[in-house]
């Protein structure tokens, strides 16, 4: 075939496929049962986007603190200065949790706030406020669920190198274990990191192919020593979980293509394999992640792989300490994309380029708030199913799935049917698929600091009246939706939220 005609036969092949994807979300019919009856059901924040109080009661400044202050970084100029202002209105947070009917709530502990210096002197009022708010979540019935690390590193250690530091393991390690004591007779689920993904490619210097592996490496010993020092010394008296919250998308081929086919699963390996091999599979990187850097490199004049070779002085660590780190696999899910082979240019040191594909949307999809975010509900069930399958079913949660909108409106639809149909392929995945879920978490209780976008894209079940300066949170419909879910602990077909005439 001359290169025209190729092209016009791969667009042919692109149209087909698409056309066959875009079917399967159109009014997928939903499926009336009940989730286990001891399903968790959560909620969930990060600190930096909802406590504000940036600077108070000894807290130390956080990478995030940092950044924002530079301007034209974030839209608008927006800062987490404020935010929710939780540290001061976390009751509202809890009110809010009540009304939602759920078991648990997901938060983040600010590492600054805690060790001001990420590492050393201990901020007492830090502490006194996290034990707090948990003594409220007592009284509401609602078991904490905690996330150590989610992307506010205390800039003292950023100064230091961050995640490039080979001490940043040992560091975050003694963090834990200040969390471990401090807290951990009541909390019984910890999640390690969130989204180590994001922090070592969008870390704001991670950025070249070299660094965000050297980063990604860092931050899977800091999980694993975490998960060991809880094994060791606390787990025994505390009787608790500890996992990783991992975020990954569904990527579909773009063609039946058995090039396009083998990109999607590419895909799929750089993004979820290459936290989750270590972790819950082989205990080492993706052997396809290897393979391609290792060439790449080699081709790139690097006279050895940018990703960490698994020579003598690694194999130690990732026998003992990596493998099997984990009580549960967090799974932070939100979207889909379509996946084609695309060789890239060999001069492009970067993490993208080392994976030869491109990645694009359905134009059929629905968009939400966030560009890079369409609705493909079936896309995770996919992806459990795909998970259950390279990782021996392992036990997961998710622990992030929500949707955007700029609009932050109460009749909030769009988010009704992202709910309604990304749960419900959950129960699929349990019911039909035999995938192991034991937990559902919303992102997120209310529209709060979306990082680079502000304060615009709103992931919110409760709007918040950033005008008001005593930021009252109001339930939007898809609030009271979740709440009826949750109650029911399923899906009725005699609600009338969940019966339309495609389901009859
Ligand atoms: C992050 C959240 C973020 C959400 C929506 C997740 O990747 O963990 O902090 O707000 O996505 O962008």
């Amino acid at each position: 075939m001359d290169n025209r005609r190729w092209i016009s036969w791969l667009i042919l092949n692109l149209v087909v496929a698409s056309d066959k994807v875009s079917a399967i979300f159109v009014d997928e019919p939903l499926l009336y049962d009940t989730f286990p009856p001891d399903f968790i059901w959560a909620s969930a924040t990060s600190a930096h986007q909802i406590e504000g109080a940036w600077n108070v009661d000894g807290k130390g400044p956080s990478i995030w603190d940092t950044y924002t202050s530079q301007p034209g970084i974030v839209a608008e100029g927006a800062t987490g200065q404020t935010a929710c202002n939780s540290y001061y209105f976390y009751q509202k947070d809890v009110d809010a949790l009540k009304s939602l009917n759920v078991s648990h709530y997901r938060f983040s502990i600010s590492w600054p706030r805690v060790l001001p210096n990420g590492i050393g002197q201990v901020n007492q009022p830090g502490i006194d406020y996290y034990k707090n708010l948990i003594a409220a979540l007592k009284v509401a019935n609602i078991q904490p669920m905690v996330t150590l690390y989610h992307w506010d590193l205390p800039q003292a250690l950023e100064d230091m190198g961050g995640w490039l530091n080979a001490s940043v393991a040992d560091w975050f390690e003694e963090y834990a274990r200040l969390c471990f004591t401090q807290f951990g007779d009541d909390v019984k689920i910890w999640v390690t990191l969130n989204e180590p993904w994001i922090t070592a490619w969008q870390g704001p210097k991670y950025g070249p192919g070299t660094y965000t592996y050297q980063a990604g490496h860092n931050l899977i010993l800091a999980h694993a020593k975490a998960y060991r020092l809880y094994e060791s010394t606390f787990k025994a008296s505390q009787q608790g979980k500890v996992g990783i919250a991992l975020n990954v998308n569904w990527f579909f081929p773009g063609s039946d293509l058995i090039a396009d086919k083998d990109a999607a699963e590419r895909a799929l390996q750089f993004m979820g394999g290459w936290f989750a091999n270590p972790i819950f599979g082989s205990g080492d990187y993706p052997s396809i992640m290897k393979l391609k850097i290792g060439e790449k490199s080699a081709q790139q004049g690097f006279n050895q792989s940018r990703l960490q070779e698994n020579t003598a002085e690694q194999k130690p660590w990732q026998k003992l300490l990596v493998p099997g780190s984990a009580d549960f696999l967090g799974i932070n899910h939100y979207t889909s994309s379509l996946t084609v082979n695309q060789p890239s240019n060999i001069n492009d040191v970067s993490y993208e380029s080392d994976q030869d594909l491109y990645s694009y949307y359905d134009p059929s999809w629905y968009g939400s708030g966030s560009p890079w975010l369409k609705i493909t509900p079936f896309g995770l069930r996919n992806l459990l199913g795909w998970l259950r399958d390279k990782f021996n079913n392992p036990e997961m949660i998710i622990t992030e799935n929500g949707c955007s909108d700029t609009a932050g409106n109460l009749d909030d639809m769009l988010r009704i049917y992202y709910y309604k149909h990304y749960i419900n392929n959950v129960l699929k995945a349990i019911k039909t698929d035999g995938v192991k879920v034991s937990g559902y978490t919303a992102w997120s209780l209310m529209d709060n600091f979306e990082w680079r976008a502000g304060y615009n894209e709103k992931f919110g079940l409760f709007n918040v009246d950033f005008s008001s300066p005593e930021l009252p949170r109001t339930a939007k419909a898809s609030a009271r939706y979740i709440a009826q879910i949750i109650h029911d602990n399923g899906f009725r077909s005699d609600q009338p939220c969940n019966n339309y005439p495609i389901s009859k």
